[in-house]
């Protein structure tokens, strides 16, 4: 999908700028605004909302880093660790005029307890730590205005086709 409006886009480019050319004069104000919407069209349709990065991204790594952690399948545990971080980093980076791009500091205290209970292999600081995660993701939803979604401990599974 996204290639083929790579492609598209290469297809309408030179033309736009052949004819923004042969016109009279101006072109080159008109060829601008028209190259300025293009890539604003662009970059919003393969840029994922809040919502959309929470719902794919970071709500699936917190219950598989839960049941990595559970299993003491430390590599796994590390795996799911560092996906779920590459959420938080997209809020972070494809958000950062809204709110909670400044809000994401917040969860680094928990995520770097976590990497260090994985590393260390401590179960009880593991289990300690994603409470204090869980708890931070909850946080930030109500102090965002978002406080009906609200994040527990997993309790079941829902990834029943994986090992953990
Ligand atoms: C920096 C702030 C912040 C943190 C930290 C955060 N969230 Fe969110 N989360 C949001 C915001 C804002 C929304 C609402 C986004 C929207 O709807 O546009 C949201 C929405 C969600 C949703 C709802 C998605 C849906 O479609 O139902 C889930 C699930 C979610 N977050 C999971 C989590 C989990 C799990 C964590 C912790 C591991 C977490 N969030 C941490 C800000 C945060």
């Amino acid at each position: 999908m996204k290639r083929l409006l790579l492609i598209l886009l290469s297809l309408v480019l030179p033309f736009t700028l052949m004819v923004s050319c042969q016109g009279s004069g101006g072109g080159s104000g008109v060829l601008q605004a028209r190259i300025d919407s293009l890539q604003n069209e662009l970059h919003s349709a393969y840029k994922p909302g809040t919502g959309a990065i929470m719902n794919t991204i970071v709500q699936p790594h917190h219950l598989k880093l839960w049941f990595a952690g559970q299993h003491r399948n430390w590599a796994l545990a590390e795996y799911e660790r560092q996906e779920l971080m590459g959420g938080f980093e997209k809020v972070r980076t494809l958000h950062k005029d809204k709110p909670e791009a400044a809000a994401v500091v917040m969860i680094f205290p928990a995520m770097d307890a976590i990497e260090k209970a994985i590393r260390e292999k401590d179960d009880q600081a593991f289990k300690n730590n994603f409470a204090l995660l869980t708890n931070t993701c909850n946080t930030c939803h109500q102090a965002l205005k978002y406080g009906f979604n609200v994040i527990k401990v997993p309790a079941n599974n829902s990834f029943d086709n994986q090992s953990f």
